[in-house]
């Protein structure tokens, strides 16, 4: 039976092309998504018709981009289902946006001696600014641990909690494993403990519809390359508590209400935390890759991918000499596994020669890769424009690959 999925890979210019002689198969969506044409254009007639600065003018074109770019901000709110849109700062994408969060907390919210409690499935942009953070004010960072099928140890997690702990910084769905994070339990201990929480939603938000009303956290932050639209732009959503708080990291031009070398007094919302030109463009293209995404539906995009991960995973297990990290029917668009005996790069190199891309290596993951007690794995992930048949593709190359390399 024919679905919206069948044609929507026309919509990828990039995807219509042939590498080392082979269609392409791009199974890196994790790493970056390709953008469709709507993308792609939305950026070129913001150049040809609308360039200008916005919050500065009063002439017709900074008028005209500034509308662009608030309608923006409007139309990702309601997208993710939050009613004030100055809750969603815009920033150049989700380690921009961890960092300030880190360094703004650091100025008054973290005292020496505070810990934060982070995943052993972070991904270094997740994990680096708090060691910073940790290394320069005295703090302390405490790990949550991995079960034997590599899901969160909810249980021990809270036996890390104590009268110092100041955040939970937590990514919804792993980069490298796929699996998906119960955020409702750690919500639930939160809560409970009242310690403010931090989702990384980089990976999870190109995958599945997020209500940051329902999740309620103080932090969310994700890219947009990795939801169909361009590099260099992302967001930071913050609570109405911490849009008024969160100390300032970086400070400039629009962000002020009036300034004299002796005071100055900020503005308020989003702005103040938005100091100089951003990527409006990119802004602006990232809401049409969100409507993009909207309109075939965030939960129909969570059920196509979660059959294609199912499809791959099982077809992977049936190969006797691949090993699947984070075996769990509940993944979000990403899997990881390893050939006994061969290293990832040498597999990503020979899938390469089919046209198959994927990723190879730690996945900024290095303290996972110790835990697991690997140097990296191959990572398949998957966008809306991938099916079947591009599986049954990589696994017939796949069992080639080890052939050659046995
Ligand atoms: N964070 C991106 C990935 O997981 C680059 O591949």
């Amino acid at each position: 039976m024919a679905n919206q999925f069948d044609h929507i890979r026309d919509q990828f210019p990039i995807l219509n092309q042939q590498v080392n002689k082979y269609p392409l198969v791009y199974f890196d969506s994790g790493a970056t998504a390709q953008k469709p044409f709507r993308v792609i254009d939305c950026i070129s007639d913001f150049y040809k018709n609308a360039n200008s600065n916005i919050h500065r003018g009063v002439h017709t074109l900074s008028r005209k981009a500034t509308e662009q770019f608030e309608a923006a901000r409007k139309s990702i709110a309601t997208h993710f289902n939050v009613t004030n849109d100055q809750q969603i700062i815009f920033t150049a994408g989700t380690t921009d946006s961890i960092n300030m969060v880190a360094q703004g907390l650091a100025k008054s919210h973290l005292k020496p001696g505070d810990e934060i409690i982070l995943s052993t499935y972070e991904h270094h942009s997740n994990i680096l600014p708090w060691q910073l953070w940790a290394q320069e004010h005295k703090g302390k960072l405490k790990i949550i641990p991995l079960l034997e099928d590599q899901s969160l140890d909810y249980t021990s997690f809270e036996n890390l909690i104590t009268s110092k702990t100041k955040l939970i910084a937590i990514t919804q769905v792993s980069n490298t494993l796929g699996l998906i994070t119960d955020l409702e339990k750690i919500k639930a201990i939160a809560l409970k403990h009242n310690i403010p929480f931090l989702i990384d939603g980089a990976q999870s938000a190109p995958h599945m519809a997020v209500d940051l009303q329902q999740l309620d956290p103080d932090f969310f932050v994700c890219s947009a390359h990795k939801m169909y639209g361009p590099t260099g732009s992302g967001l930071l959503y913050l609570s109405e508590r911490w849009l008024k708080e969160l100390p300032l990291s970086k400070t400039g031009g629009g962000t002020i209400k009036t300034v004299s070398f002796e005071k100055t007094e900020y503005a308020e919302g989003a702005l103040r935390l938005e100091p100089g030109t951003p990527d409006i463009s990119g802004v602006i293209a990232f809401a049409e890759a969100i409507r993009f995404m909207d309109e075939i539906g965030l939960d129909s995009i969570y059920k196509h991918e979660e059959e294609l991960v199912l499809y791959a995973q099982e077809s992977l297990l049936k190969l006797s000499e691949v090993t699947v990290y984070g075996q769990s029917k509940h993944k979000a668009g990403v899997i990881s596994f390893n050939v006994k005996n061969q290293h990832p790069f040498d597999v990503g190199t020979l899938l390469d020669k089919y046209g198959i891309a994927v990723r190879t290596g730690h996945h900024c993951t290095q303290p996972l890769m110790q835990c697991l007690n690997i140097q990296g794995t191959v990572r398949i992930s998957f966008g809306v424009y991938n099916t079947k048949s591009e599986i049954d593709f990589f696994i017939e190359k796949l069992q080639k690959t080890i052939r050659m390399l046995s």
